[in-house]
């Protein structure tokens, strides 16, 4: 088997962090976003990965590299306009070739990680399975509808809509799918949806609807689609809840660590507090601040005389005397956010586009 991951996408609902980055870089727990789907697709035993790239290739390809660092073969895949999920599989044909393959949507992110799921599929040897997870929002998801099973057991797929505005089902398709090779004919065969794109969607029903076998296979471990700041929140906070204590740091005798904290090499915490589940990247100085739970901070970030909370703070920041707790936020990278000395007594801003604040 093969894996294809797709990492285009403008990421518009998170500029202005996407103006200068890609969504799957961004770092969770301090990681890309990415790398945990790269991860969870050797982990499923696959050694060859094609990773399909649009406008970001070049951060992309600097970023993960031959794929050596995880034992796994990278190739890109060069899509060169965002035509959608189906487009991105045609484009691929000539690094697939025949063989059945798992596809990963490179901005999602699943706990539980995907070997049980595509051992299933190798074992059964369907023409394409697709996982589903009730959501409380189908509406903003690909939606299933599935003829009822027997008792315990999951019904077949009968109708998939892409962003129904009436969802038949709470059932959303998550961004990981598994197809042998009819799934280039399926791509073939649909038109453009009403948002312009080759839907995957459209290319599934068109599998159902020819009568392959298509099948379901509902997850309940905690899945997300990290499109949005409050999602990338949550993600952030569901990783750093899985990590052990490690202080590889210093911190000093007038600091205090509490709970699941990391404090990574070259890092330093000085009269400060950090409350876990919390990371302290690489080369970062706390300094008399207090770090809350569920707050990533990146490498060569430094925070003085400030509070922060629930949230991710990426390279290269500085963040001194802020008079108020920070949190829920999303800092992109060599942000400088500190108290300033001028008169008259103001706020002074430098906001990129799309940039969004809440004062107090
Ligand atoms: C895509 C698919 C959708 C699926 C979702 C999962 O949506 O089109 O069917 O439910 O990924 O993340 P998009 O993120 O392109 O809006």
């Amino acid at each position: 088997m093969k894996g294809l991951i797709l990492s285009g996408g403008k990421g518009t609902r998170l500029r202005p962090i996407t103006h200068t980055g890609a969504k799957q870089l961004v770092p969770v727990a301090n990681k890309p976003i990415l790398f945990y789907g790269i991860e969870a697709i050797r982990d499923a035993g696959i050694e060859q990965i094609g990773i399909v790239v649009g406008d970001t290739h070049r951060e992309i390809r600097e970023a993960v590299g031959d794929g050596s660092r995880w034992g796994v073969k990278i190739t890109y895949i060069e899509q060169e306009a965002p035509l959608g999920l189906a487009h991105a599989v045609m484009v691929s044909e000539d690094f697939l070739r025949e063989e059945p393959f798992v596809m990963y949507l490179g901005d999602n992110l699943i706990i539980d990680g995907i070997s049980s799921l595509v051992d299933e599929f190798r074992n059964d040897q369907p023409n394409s399975q697709i996982l589903l997870a009730r959501v409380p929002n189908p509406g903003q998801f690909g939606v299933a509808e599935l003829s009822g099973g027997a008792k315990g057991e999951v019904g077949k797929v009968v109708k998939l809509e892409e962003k129904p505005k009436k969802p038949k089902s709470d059932l959303a398709l998550v961004g990981v799918y598994m197809f042998d090779k009819n799934v280039f004919n399926a791509v073939k065969a649909i038109k453009p949806s009403n948002r312009g794109e080759l839907e995957i969607t459209d290319a599934i029903q068109w599998l159902i609807d020819q009568d392959y076998m298509v099948n379901p296979h509902i997850i309940n471990g905690w899945w997300k689609d990290t499109g949005k700041l409050e999602d990338i929140l949550e993600a952030n906070r569901m990783i750093l809840d899985t990590l052990e204590m490690r202080v590889e740091g210093k911190v000093d005798k007038d600091s205090r660590i509490d709970f699941k904290v990391v404090i990574e090499p070259g890092a330093e915490v000085v009269r400060s507090n950090i409350r876990g589940p919390a990371i302290i990247g690489k080369d970062s100085r706390i300094i008399d601040s207090y770090i809350g739970p569920f707050t990533s901070v990146n490498c060569n970030t430094e925070i003085r005389a400030s509070e922060i909370e629930h949230s991710i703070i990426m390279e290269n920041c500085r963040i001194t005397d802020v008079g108020a707790r920070i949190e829920g936020s999303l800092i992109g990278r060599d942000v400088e956010v500190s108290k300033s000395e001028f008169k008259p007594r103001a706020y002074r801003l430098m906001l990129g586009d799309n940039s969004r604040i809440g004062i107090i």
